[in-house]
């Protein structure tokens, strides 16, 4: 029974996995290359924010179960397991993924295994991927054939990363080897003790399998966004509409709440690497639906512009806009491919004052956006705007008081990207209330 692991990549998945790990029972060692973040993670502390994770990483560096390195020589010596958590993101030259960082650690690691172990792929990699890593560990460890690979995609959503991790919807293995699926099958047995489900397959099912559930979600959202298009024409209401489908147990209720549409490091990318891969393999017709998926959610911005530019009489120069949000969504201070940031940025490039603020994300777009202007506090974003953009569900937003940021606004005017707040709540304190996919009035 192997107990000794290690986790290749210490971004949201690998830290995430490490810590997880060393709750199951496992001694890990999280490798980086990157020697500021291995200190800071072997303090106890992560780079971003991600509820329970830093609590879990700092007791199972204090039962002595988890540790940090630089090195792949100790991590090689140490291992039984190693997982590949190394990021995959979207090339910066055109929309296939970056396998750079895959590449490299299988190329550093593969040299330096001299036993029998195991190495099993969790990043999100285009499919095909899998047989290259089978194939460079063959032709470059020491111990040859007798290192096997088996693919095992992560589903886990930031803001839950700790609960989707010992608590998975399934668990995946794809392998072409009888004996390394087991040895996962082994790691796994305190969750599927559990009762969550394993399904099993061969390496390229289960590269698929992460981008085709990536691409589904993206389709939902993009399919309930292309509703609220077909509503703002027809001035019917979208989010009465997602309801009454979503009682419906073959559609569902989650993931079918429309407005400024999806961001973050996984779906926007992982969506057109999948198309760019699928063009590779000379089957792009079957997935040419994505390019409408992508198209459907960047105009979502554009329309949330529009409806903002609206509001305030056609033109946002010498315009004060108070944005509310900056993350790509709630309970994450990640702002890759954020639709608020995006919106932000738009209208300040239109001349409008823009003041953002966001309860976790503000350091981050400072770094990224620093032309934009930064509130501490909703109420200072608030003050003197002649509009208030809601853009990111964050629940302090979601439960503020109407009549305290109507005391302090120059127009009480809110465009609601999320389709999160009581409409009725606020047209009852006064404020003009607009949103994506939904009348200018409420529906008696
Ligand atoms: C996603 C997948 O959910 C996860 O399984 C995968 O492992 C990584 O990618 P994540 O990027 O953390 O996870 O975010 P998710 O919760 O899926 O939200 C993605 C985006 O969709 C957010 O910008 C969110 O605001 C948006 N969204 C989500 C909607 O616009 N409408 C919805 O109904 C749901």
């Amino acid at each position: 029974m192997p107990t000794r692991m290690t986790v290749i990549g210490t971004g949201y998945l690998g830290v995430t996995h490490a810590a997880c790990l060393a709750e199951l029972g496992y001694h890990v060692v999280g490798l980086d290359t990157d020697e500021a973040k291995v200190a800071m993670l072997a303090d106890g502390r992560i780079p971003f924010y991600e509820p329970e994770l830093e609590p879990l990483l700092r007791k199972h560096i204090d039962s002595g179960r988890l540790r940090f390195t630089t090195s792949y020589a100790d991590a090689a010596a140490f291992g039984d397991v190693h997982f590949i958590c190394v990021g995959t993101p979207q090339r910066t030259d055109g929309p296939a993924a970056d396998l750079r960082f895959v590449h490299a650690s299988v190329e550093s690691l593969a040299p330096l295994l001299e036993r029998p172990v195991l190495v099993v792929g969790k990043s999100t990699v285009p499919v095909g991927t899998a047989r290259w890593v089978a194939d460079r560990l063959h032709e470059l460890a020491p111990a040859g054939t007798d290192v096997d690979l088996v693919w095992n995609p992560e589903f886990l959503r930031e803001g839950f990363a700790v609960q989707d991790t010992l608590r998975p919807d399934r668990l995946v293995i794809g392998s072409d080897t009888t004996s390394g699926a087991a040895r996962l099958r082994q790691v796994y047995q305190p969750l599927l003790d559990l009762g969550v489900p394993l399904v099993e397959t061969d390496l390229a099912t289960a590269e698929l399998v992460k981008a085709a559930a990536n691409s589904f979600l993206a389709t939902k959202i993009s399919f309930i966004n292309a509703m609220a298009e077909v509503c703002e024409t027809t001035g019917a209401d979208v989010v009465a509409l997602a309801e009454a489908i979503g009682y419906d147990e073959r559609i569902g209720k989650r993931f079918l709440n429309a407005g400024l549409g999806f961001g973050g490091g996984c779906l926007p990318k992982d969506i057109r690497a999948f198309m760019a891969r699928a063009e590779e393999l000379g089957v792009d017709s079957a997935l040419n639906f994505l390019k409408d998926v992508d198209a459907i959610n960047n105009r979502r911005r554009s329309r949330m512009v529009d409806l903002a530019r609206t509001q305030i009489g056609g033109c946002f120069e010498g315009c004060a806009v108070a944005v509310l949000g900056a993350a790509f969504k709630p309970d994450s201070d990640d702002i890759r491919d954020s639709p608020a940031l995006d919106v932000a940025s738009r209208i300040a490039a239109e001349g409008g004052h823009v003041q953002v603020y966001d309860p976790k994300a503000m350091d981050n777009a400072r770094i990224r956006y620093p032309d934009l202007t930064y509130a501490q506090s909703v109420v200072e974003a608030g003050a003197g705007a002649n509009v208030v953009l809601h853009l990111t569900e964050w629940r302090e937003f979601v439960a503020m008081d109407p009549d305290v940021l109507g005391a302090v606004v120059r127009h009480k005017r809110i465009v609601d990207g999320r389709n999160a707040l009581d409409a009725a709540r606020w047209r009852a304190a006064g404020w003009t209330y607009r949103a994506l996919g939904r009348p200018d009035v409420d529906p008696a």
